[in-house]
């Protein structure tokens, strides 16, 4: 079978990472690790763009070569995602020889076959802002100060025919509802799509630009950006390397933030694709932007949340957990650290950490640490086993529908349920009492409550790997490597010897 190949954007190398590339990582690190529980290869790929006028800006500014910069901040990036552990299988930088001899490879068709042309473009070009100017950026009829003097140049560049695939793209948008995630996205493409396309300047003149991949027609000219950009979804899958890249292109999924779906991945790169002759993604999955005070938080706003300081204090799975617990796939969210922390004291320190610590420590009391039998069975336990029945199949719809922040809602209601269950039974009454059933009903108790927590535990595995793996060492069990056949209520844990008592959520 394909292996699934997932991949993100590649961050802007202009500046430090915020929460919003983490979670993005994050996000895609946990849709890899649910394809793998579910029993697919995956390819995982993320990386880092690192051409264009910003990077080599900051670089000016820095007094350092745009490869320096670039090199630094990659570390940077890196170190995130180690942190945060997210672990892909591949990291690109655009940089990279592989990725630049296929973004010439690919310009040299495209502009053999005519889909690539040399045209003059006529403009009004602000050389304090190095940029050109549109009628609309006036202010009362005239330029505003902020782009000093602006003067009308001719200049000649190649252009990438968007154009006459327009039509194309809406039909393939249309017949292919799934193309666009979540669907109420393919809206706003079709509606960007309902004015007529322009052709896409992919040149930038080399006296204005340097830091760019040569053209290969033309080495005046650099490559634009995002042409460049786009390109390393395929370098990394192999391209030019044909038995690897038939293996795993085309890619399963984009995962990208809703700022860069239309035009540059709903357009510009389809339309790449199909003037290339090669098969387009699957599907795109666009997030929504984590915001503080309602502003998104990026580097030019300065609004931003240093995800590693969270990590640090409270580690990775907590920062995984409220990522994806907080945020609706495709809608915004308000980051604020109270909610953090409140879902760290009541979701993972009452709801999960509480249970493990007081159901190890009961075993440990009343049975030597071994999981006893169930030898009799009321309703409660009726009740919690059916509960999992249902708690499951939700879940696991969920996972498959990228709904995130309800599977882990259901699986946290799942864990009180187990709570609620432990203070209907009480065991710790039972244990006080000298009558046989009693005695029978402690063991019950403690039977079911394990055998519920390893059951819950096991849908933890792609958002906190390392408090699943905690739990299941404490329970006797290896990490889970795959969903089927562990989902099943069963007493596979009867006689096992359980660990310590162990603090998974600290509190100082
Ligand atoms: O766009 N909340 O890079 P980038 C959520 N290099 N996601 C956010 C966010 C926020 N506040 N801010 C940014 C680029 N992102 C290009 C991509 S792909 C061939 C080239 C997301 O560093 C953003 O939506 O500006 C994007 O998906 C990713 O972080 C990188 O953003
Ligand atoms: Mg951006």
């Amino acid at each position: 079978m394909k292996p699934f190949y997932l991949t993100t954007a590649i961050d802007y190398a202009n500046g430090s990472p915020h929460l919003g590339h983490a979670y993005e990582k994050i996000l895609a690190d946990v849709i890899a690790r649910t394809q793998r529980l579910l029993g697919h290869e995956v390819r995982f790929v993320t990386g880092l763009d690192e051409h264009g006028q910003k990077v080599q800006q900051g670089a000016e500014r820095e007094g350092i070569s745009p490869q320096a910069r670039c090199d630094g901040i990659a570390e940077e990036f890196k170190s995130l995602l180690k942190s945060l552990n997210v672990h892909p299988d591949d990291y690109i930088r655009t940089t990279e020889e592989r990725h630049k001899k296929v973004v010439c490879h690919l310009l040299t068709d495209l502009y053999e076959r005519g889909e690539i042309y040399q045209a003059e473009y006529k403009g009004f070009y602000s050389t304090r802002a190095e940029q050109f100017l549109q009628e609309k950026d006036k202010v009362d009829g005239k330029w505003p100060e902020i782009y000093g003097e602006v003067t009308e140049i001719t200049e000649k560049n190649y252009f990438f025919k968007l154009g006459k695939y327009q039509d194309w793209l809406i039909e393939h948008i249309r017949t292919n509802p799934t193309f666009i995630a979540p669907d109420y996205r393919q809206n706003q493409v079709l509606e960007f799509l309902k004015e007529p396309l322009n052709d896409l300047c992919i040149s930038r003149p080399k006296e204005r630009l340097s830091w760019g991949i040569p053209l290969p027609f033309d080495a005046n000219f650099v490559t634009y950006v995002w042409f460049d950009a786009l390109v390393n979804y395929v370098t990394a899958a192999g391209f030019g390397h044909k038995s690897e890249f038939e293996r795993f292109w085309p890619a399963d999924l984009h995962v990208i933030g809703k700022d860069i779906l239309a035009p540059p991945h709903a357009v510009y790169w389809p339309i790449m694709l199909k003037a290339a002759n090669l098969s387009l993604p699957k599907q795109i999955l666009a997030h929504g932007w984590w915001t503080s005070s309602g502003a998104k938080m990026s580097k030019s706003t300065g609004e931003t949340v240093n995800p590693l300081e969270l990590v640090e204090q409270y580690g990775s799975d907590a920062f995984r957990y409220f990522v994806m617990r907080e945020m609706t796939v495709g809608r915004d969210a308000e980051f604020s650290l109270e909610r953090f922390e409140s879902r760290y004291r009541t979701d993972l320190g009452n709801d999960l950490g509480n249970l493990l610590s007081r159901l190890l420590h009961m075993l440990e009391r009343y049975c030597g640490g071994l999981v006893p039998e169930t030898p009799v069975r009321g309703k409660p336990e009726e009740n919690l086993s059916l509960l999992w029945e249902e708690t499951k199949d939700r879940v696991m719809n969920d996972f498959s529908g990228y709904r995130f922040n309800q599977a882990l809602d259901h699986l946290f209601g799942f864990f009180r349920s187990i709570n609620k269950y432990a203070d209907e039974r009480s065991p710790w009454k039972l244990a006080k009492s000298d009558k046989a059933e009693d005695q029978q009903y402690l063991q019950t108790s403690l039977a079911t409550m394990v055998e519920a927590l390893r059951l819950g535990n096991v849908f933890l595995a792609p958002v906190m790997p390392e408090v699943h793996y905690a739990i299941n060492e404490r329970l006797g069990l290896p990490s889970c490597l795959a969903w089927k056949q562990e989902l099943d209520w069963g007493d596979r844990l009867v006689g096992k010897k359980l660990g310590q008592k162990t603090i998974l959520f600290p509190r100082d």
